[in-house]
């Protein structure tokens, strides 16, 4: 297996928005959207930014709870803040803070420890570097040493998530010399640079691991050159930063069909979460991730292992696992009760194109009767649901 193919498998990560933003609870394009931003109030946060001893542990504790197992950090947003020790380039970041420390080790001991892959998230784009608009060239010598500085400075990392090529798509990013600079130092990093929404799917240059939907809706990547992974990242509501107020949230179960779409398309799935101010996670985000991992856990991690399959079926979704069974996601299971009190479903027939020889609900481990690959869903009975259905077939091969 190689780097992209041990990627695939982590499957599901948690993206992580995190800076001086954080502070002020109004999104991470709170500098350049708000039009009312004072920016050297803005900057003058530095002053009080301060972070809470255990936000890395428990940011790892939230990721491990809802069955990720990678986190995408923003090691630096646009905003030019950085959460790492630069080393000198600049005395913008966490380490000349209030807080003093270099969050970028903390969160990377914490990922080590607990078996969670750190991947770092980097902006291209830069509202903060004198250079980025005046001198091009020397703003990326800029943005090239600090890629420097991560690649070798926290031991072996996942893989680098770029953002922000698109905001000047005609000037030279020396995008050679960025990718080389990763492949020298982490050779087996996956190499991701976000295309956008305008730009989905787009393999923005040979070197790139993974292509990007960014709140898209996955779909197979081009592997015509070489092997190539997918990720689709996605809001649990409309913000990537923290934004008091923001309450337009995603059902749960909406986002477990997400997840299932992308392992669908071969894609992993990177949902996110914007910490707050003192690095907290956000007491919803939390809870949505948590019952995310307990659909994880009733389907056995089934998901990690699936991926595209070529048997399909009327009322269900195929997906196969790399334990050579199948998979069929019900999505729409309905609810039995009583009509005067509950909406009542009828339940449903699934029916599979391939010869099933045995078949089981991976929630409850139940045996489920087959008939020429027709099986029967009944709906929930009301007290007892878990939202989405899977069950694991065995299929006979022609
Ligand atoms: C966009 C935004 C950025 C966010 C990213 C996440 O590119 O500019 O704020 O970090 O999407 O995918």
């Amino acid at each position: 297996m190689n780097y992209v193919e041990r990627f695939e498998k982590l499957g599901f990560g948690l993206f992580v928005h995190f800076g001086l933003y954080s502070k002020m609870a109004q999104g991470e394009w709170y500098l350049t959207l708000n039009p009312k931003a004072d920016k050297e109030k803005y900057l003058g946060q530095v002053s009080s930014f301060r972070i809470r001893k255990d936000w890395a542990k428990r940011l790892v504790k939230t990721a491990k709870a809802a069955g990720c197992k990678y986190i995408t950090l923003t090691t630096r947003h646009h905003d030019g803040f950085s959460l790492y020790d630069t080393c000198g380039l600049n005395d913008f970041d966490a380490p000349h803070s209030a807080c003093g420390r270099d969050l970028i080790r903390e969160f990377v001991d914490e990922c080590n420890a607990a078996g969670i892959v750190p991947f770092f998230y980097h902006t291209l784009l830069d509202w903060w570097h004198k250079d980025f608009d005046t001198d091009f060239p020397a703003y990326i010598d800029y943005l090239v040493k600090s890629v420097e500085i991560l690649c070798k400075n926290y031991g072996k990392i996942g893989g680098f998530w770029f953002d922000g090529m698109w905001s000047k798509p005609n000037e030279d990013w020396q995008e050679d010399r960025l990718y080389g600079t990763i492949r020298k130092y982490q050779p087996e990093a996956m190499i991701i640079n976000n295309t956008g929404l305008n730009e989905l799917g787009k393999v923005g240059h040979p070197e790139l691991d993974s292509v990007t939907f960014e709140r898209g809706k996955p779909c197979f990547v081009d592997n015509s050159d070489r092997h190539r992974a997918g990720e689709m990242c996605q809001v649990l509501n409309d913000h990537w930063g923290y934004a008091q107020g923001d309450c337009n949230y995603k059902s749960v179960k909406e986002l477990i069909e997400n997840l299932v779409d992308c392992r669908k398309y071969n894609c992993n799935f990177l949902l996110n979460t914007g910490l707050c101010g003192n690095g907290a996670v956000n007491p919803m985000d939390e809870a949505m991730l948590k019952e995310i991992g307990k659909w994880m856990k009733v389907n056995k991690g089934f998901i990690y292992g699936a991926r595209s399959s070529d048997v399909t079926a009327e009322g269900a979704d195929i997906l196969r696992g790399d334990d050579g069974c199948y998979y069929a996601v019900i999505k729409d299971v309905g609810m039995s009760g009583d009509p005067n009190v509950q909406r009542v479903g009828a339940g449903k027939s699934v029916k599979v194109n391939a010869r099933v020889t045995s078949a089981r609900w991976l929630d409850t481990n139940e045996r489920i009767a087959v008939k020429r690959g027709e099986f029967a869903v009944l709906p929930f009975v009301y007290g007892r649901s878990y939202s989405v259905r899977v069950a694991k077939l065995k299929i006979k091969e022609k």
